[in-house]
C-alpha cells in the first residue's frame, strides 16, 4: 500500500490521526485496521464501491459511532471521539455535510433562517452568521433571490449547497461531506467539487470528501481507497497513477467483437513482466504494461498474428477512475486466488 504519510516536506499540523481502527456491529467487524493522518487543509477523498466502510470510518471521526462498536487510537483536532466528554469541542470543530437524502434543514424554511437556527447551535451572533452565510451563498453560487424562499423550493443541487454554507458557518477546522457531488446534474458536479476547492482555498478548511465520483480526484490531495473495510491506498492522485506500469501510459484498442476469448488471447502477450488488462467498453479494452514504448508495437503485431482485429488504438495515460478500477480489479484477483488455494488445499486434506 502506498501510506503517504506527510503530503509534502514541510512540516505540517496533523489534524486527523487514525491508527488501527477497527469498528464492529455485533459480532460482524465492518473496518479491519484502519490508519492514516490528515494535515490540516488537506482534501482528503474517500473512495470505494458501496458497503466499503467509508460512512462508517467518518461516523467514528464525527462522535456518531459509539465507543463500544470500536477500538484504536484515533484522535479529531487533538481530541478522542470515543470520549464524550470531547464531543461538544469536536463538534464546534468540525462541520458534517450528510448524503442529499439526510439533509437534516427545514424545509419550509428559507435558507438564511435556516442559517440563523444552526448558528444559534453554535452560539454564533445572527448578525455575524447571517454575514458569513451571505459570502458563502455567493462563493457557492446560491442564486441571491432563492436565499429569502423556502427551501423546499430550491433544487437538489441548490440544497445541497445551502447544506455545505451551513456545515461551514462556524468556520469549523475540519469539514466532512459525504456524497458532495450525488443527486447533482453531470453538467454541474465540477462545479460543486471546483466550489468546495474555493472554500478550501480561501478558508484553509480540512475537507473529507466520501464519494462515488472519481472527478472528485482532481481536487483532492490525497486519495484514500477503500475495500471491505480496508484501507487499500491513500495517497495523491499523482502518486498512485504513477505507480501503474509505466507511470500510467495506457493503450486502448478498439477490436471488432470483443470477447472473453479475445481477452485472454491479449493477457497472454509473452515477455512483459507486469501487464494490467481493462475492458472499458463493450469493443474497447485497456493495456497497461512496463516498457510501454518499446512493447507496444510488439503487442499490436502479436494482436494481429493472434487473427484479433483492431479497429482502432489510441494512447493516454490513465486517469483515477481506471487506477481505482485497475487497483480493486487486483485486490478482487488476489482473493480469487486465496480462495482457489484453500480450496484445494481443502480437497488435498479431504
Ligand atoms: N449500524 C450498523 N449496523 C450494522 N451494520 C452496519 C451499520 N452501519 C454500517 N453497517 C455495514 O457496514 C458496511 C459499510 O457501510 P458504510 O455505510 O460505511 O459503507 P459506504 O462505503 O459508506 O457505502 P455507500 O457508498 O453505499 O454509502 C455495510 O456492509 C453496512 O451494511
Ligand atoms: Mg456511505
Amino acid at each position: 500500500m502506498r501510506c503517504n504519510l506527510i503530503s509534502t516536506t514541510d512540516v505540517k499540523e496533523i489534524v486527523v490521526n487514525v491508527e488501527n481502527l477497527e469498528v464492529s456491529f455485533g459480532e460482524k467487524k465492518i473496518i479491519h485496521k484502519v490508519s492514516f493522518n490528515v494535515n490540516r487543509g488537506e482534501i482528503i477523498g474517500f473512495f470505494g464501491i458501496s458497503g466499503a466502510g467509508k460512512t462508517t470510518i467518518i461516523r467514528v471521526l464525527t462522535c456518531q459511532i459509539s465507543q463500544k462498536n470500536w477500538t484504536g487510537y484515533v484522535k479529531v483536532t487533538n481530541l478522542n471521539p470515543g470520549s464524550k466528554k470531547n464531543h461538544a469541542k469536536i463538534l464546534s470543530n468540525i462541520g458534517y455535510v450528510p448524503q442529499l437524502e439526510e439533509l437534516n434543514l427545514y424545509y419550509d424554511l428559507t435558507p438564511l433562517k435556516n442559517v440563523e437556527i444552526f448558528a444559534s447551535c453554535y452560539n454564533m451572533k445572527k448578525k455575524e452568521a447571517l454575514a458569513i452565510a451571505k459570502e458563502l451563498f455567493s462563493i457557492l453560487d446560491i442564486p441571491e433571490d432563492t436565499w429569502n424562499k423556502p427551501l423546499k423550493k430550491m433544487s437538489g443541487g441548490e440544497k445541497k449547497r445551502v447544506s455545505m454554507a451551513i456545515g461551514l458557518i462556524h468556520k469549523p477546522d475540519i469539514l466532512f461531506l459525504d456524497e458532495p457531488t450525488t443527486g447533482v446534474d453531470a453538467a454541474k458536479r465540477y462545479d460543486v467539487l471546483s466550489y468546495l476547492k474555493k472554500l478550501n482555498r480561501r478558508l484553509g478548511t480540512t475537507m473529507f470528501l466520501i464519494t462515488h465520483d472519481m472527478e472528485a480526484a482532481l481536487i483532492v490531495d490525497r486519495a484514500a481507497i477503500l475495500r471491505d473495510g480496508k484501507l487499500l491506498e491513500f495517497d495523491s492522485n499523482s502518486n498512485l497513477i504513477t505507480s501503474l506500469p509505466s507511470k500510467g501510459l495506457v493503450a486502448r484498442f478498439s477490436i471488432e467483437n470483443l470477447n472473453e476469448e479475445k481477452i485472454n488471447i491479449i493477457k497472454q502477450f509473452p515477455n512483459v513482466s507486469n501487464i494490467k488488462t481493462i475492458r472499458v467498453g463493450n469493443e474497447t479494452f485497456e493495456v497497461l504494461m512496463d516498457d510501454f514504448e518499446k512493447n507496444l508495437s510488439k503487442l499490436i503485431q502479436f494482436m494481429m498474428e493472434k487473427g484479433l482485429k483492431l479497429n482502432a488504438m489510441s494512447r493516454d495515460v490513465a486517469a483515477f477512475r481506471r487506477y481505482f478500477q485497475l487497483r480493486i480489479q487486483e485486490e478482487e484477483e488476489k482473493e480469487r486466488r486465496i480462495r482457489m488455494q484453500q480450496e484445494t488445499s481443502e480437497e488435498v486434506q479431504f
